[in-house]
């Protein structure tokens, strides 16, 4: 069968993630890989979870655990969630939040909730290359945003009417952001949110790494600024999307949307529709996990993955020739390289992989313009320190080498 003329024609917009088919070398023995954007599995919390699941499977709370459930999700989870949300500067209740697969999936409903064909979506250059492929299906327009940058109102309302539709949301990664690793400071929060009152349009504030802070002061997320600003939840424009995947687990997919009232039950009928609920069990077990070692097993992951961050910024600064630069994030997973201009970083990859074996992902992936081919990502979470020095060295000899041709 032909399959074009039954396609929708958003399907056209959809490409095959970079990462994604990188992740494929990591079964690769001879790799060193610093692609993949994932946690070190061997720091999962493998015995709480099996524990958890054990004991629910074996109570009286079995046949719920395995049933359907509520859209929302596991209300004690969401409860967990509003006490942790309280904590950061942001007061909840369990129904201003809904429960997600992932992250991910909350990206995917919100760009579905909000984005006509033509509508405009204002996000960083460079920005998470997930929320670039969620919106994508929903036909929009990318437009940049610099936070606190120069660009007025009128400027992004104008270029959005232009194209046809409206400016509808200002999408963040705020603290140690993917792919760049850097947080958006507290002056910068303020001027999103001076922009989007400004524009009246709604804020998405990705917090996906937030629990992962290795040093400097934490930043308030924007929607705690925002509470300080309306002191009502439910007058509040931005919409925080966290996760348990890089704290707890990737692979269980849980996630969760926090906002006003009125736009959670809106996500709710939307979950609904797409998939009923996120897995029960699932919800259950990172409930129990959370509830008894969040805490202590964050602090170990924290401790682990400062100390792969330190040895790549030193192996960085060994390694790497002149001309090379790279961010120093205060957390998450990521350092941002940018190459010298000239080099780019797919041809830079399709070498690396030939003669050095070290993986990583080629910057313009992460560009809703495909711009700035001279820059890479460099994730650190999965390698050891040894792994790190010898990678790092091979990488900073290949662009050596490239500089002289
Ligand atoms: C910035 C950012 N947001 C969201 C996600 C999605 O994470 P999940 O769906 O596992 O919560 C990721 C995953 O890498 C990410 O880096």
């Amino acid at each position: 069968m032909d399959w074009h003329h039954v396609l929708a024609g958003r399907t056209g917009r959809m490409k095959a993630s970079e990462i994604r088919e990188l992740l494929k070398l990591l079964d690769q023995p001879d790799i060193i890989s610093f692609a993949g954007g994932i946690p070190d599995p061997k720091l999962f919390p493998t015995a709480a979870f099996s524990d958890a699941m054990a004991d629910v499977l074996s109570g009286p709370g079995a046949g719920a655990a395995l049933q359907y459930s509520v859209s929302e999700g596991y209300r004690p989870l969401r409860d967990w969630i509003a006490v942790e949300m309280g904590r950061i500067g942001v007061p909840c209740d369990a129904d201003n939040i809904l429960i997600t697969s992932g992250s991910q999936q909350a990206l995917d409903y919100l760009a579905k909730l909000m984005i006509n064909p033509g509508d405009t979506v204002l996000l960083g250059w460079p920005t998470y290359l997930g929320a670039l492929g969620a919106f994508n299906a929903y036909e929009p327009r990318f437009d940049q945003l610099v936070p606190g940058g120069n660009r007025g109102a009128a400027d992004y309302a104008a270029a959005a009417e232009t194209a046809g539709g409206r400016v509808k949301f200002a999408y963040l990664s705020v603290d140690f952001a993917n792919p760049t690793g850097e947080t958006l400071s507290r002056r910068q929060r303020e001027a999103v949110l001076d922009l989007a009152e400004a524009l009246d349009i709604a804020i998405v504030e990705d917090a996906a790494y937030q629990s992962l802070r290795y040093d400097g002061e934490a930043v308030p997320p924007i929607l705690a600024l925002e509470l300080e600003r309306t002191g009502d939840l439910e007058a509040c424009r931005t919409l925080y999307c966290g996760s348990f995947s890089k704290s707890l687990s990737p692979g269980l997919r849980v996630g969760w949307v926090v906002g006003a009232k009125s736009v959670i039950s809106r996500l709710v009928l939307m979950k609904q529709a797409a998939d009923l609920h996120s897995a029960t069990l699932n919800q259950i077990a990172t409930q129990r996990v959370a509830q008894s070692c969040f805490k202590d097993h964050v602090a170990n992951l924290r401790a682990v993955y400062s100390a792969r961050r330190d040895h790549m910024l030193d192996a960085l600064g060994r390694h790497m020739p002149n001309g090379v630069t790279w961010t120093r994030p205060e957390g998450g997973m990521f350092i941002w390289v940018t190459l010298p201009v000239g080099l780019d970083g797919a041809d830079l990859l399709a070498r690396s992989l030939e003669t050095e074996r070290v993986a990583f992902v080629p910057g313009r992936a992460f560009f809703a313009d495909g711009s700035n081919g001279n820059t890479l990502r460099l994730s650190f979470s999965c390698a050891d320190e040894a792994m790190i020095e010898e990678g790092i060295s091979r990488l900073g000899r290949l662009i050596r080498g490239q500089l002289r041709t």
